[in-house]
């Protein structure tokens, strides 16, 4: 089959003014919800894009760890090349489809690094195997084998061997704060539905956008 064949017709809900309500992160986490009852597989999979000083961009998988008020939280390393292209540029964006309800969440907004208390918190919460992970990869720094990685991981266990492993200094949360939240669902004849929120000031403004 040719890839420009591949097409799938979009006809399971609506999604009108009214249902996405005033507030935009309630409304996410209400579809987060209903994901969750979905049972969709890693549902807070999402594409974090992010671009330098150069203006060029990128895009990567993380995992949504919380949700709240202020915003979308995630972890990784803050050495790697995210981490050094949003050290030169606080404004990202982030990315969910989730095919089976035939919905995507475009967000925008600046980042910033949580407080260190809120990273502690929660490394102290992954299993010891990705604490020590944590150490041994330097994410995103070209090494010349695979080899490398098992002995980093074989140095820190016995480094931290009967002792609870601390989180590396590099490796930490960030929040997105969002300012533009757009819902998406898929209709019929692709005249499907586009909700966005901008912020202003102390609230949203809310708009609908032509598929
Ligand atoms: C399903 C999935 C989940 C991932 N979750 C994370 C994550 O939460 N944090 C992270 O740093 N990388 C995560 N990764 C790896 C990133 O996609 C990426 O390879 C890595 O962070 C290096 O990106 P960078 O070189 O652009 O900094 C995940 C990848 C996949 C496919």
């Amino acid at each position: 089959m040719s890839i420009a064949d591949i097409r799938k017709d979009y006809i399971l809900a609506e999604l009108d003014e009214q249902t996405a309500g005033d507030d935009p992160v309630t409304f996410f986490s209400q579809w987060f919800k209903e994901a969750e009852r979905a049972e969709i597989t890693e549902i807070n999979a999402m594409t974090l894009a992010t671009s330098g000083r150069n203006g060029v961009p990128h895009a990567r998988i993380v995992l949504l760890k919380g949700l709240d008020d202020r915003g979308f939280v995630f972890f990784t390393n803050y050495d790697s090349d995210k981490g050094k292209e949003i050290a030169e540029n606080d404004k990202v964006a982030l990315l969910f489809f989730w095919k089976e309800l035939e919905r995507q969440v475009r967000i925008e907004g600046r980042i910033e690094k949580v407080p260190a208390e809120e990273s502690d918190i929660y490394f102290r919460s992954r299993p010891a195997g990705s604490r020590l992970g944590a150490w041994a990869s330097p994410q995103s720094r070209e090494i010349p084998h695979r080899n490398i990685l098992d002995l980093n991981y074989a140095h820190y266990e016995n480094e931290f061997s009967g002792i609870e492993t601390p989180r590396p200094p590099h490796w930490g949360g960030y929040i997105v704060v969002p300012d533009r939240m757009e819902f998406w669902q898929g209709r019929a004849s692709r005249m499907h539905d586009r909700i966005l929120f901008t912020r202003t000031g102390a609230g949203w403004a809310k708009s609908r956008l032509a598929p």
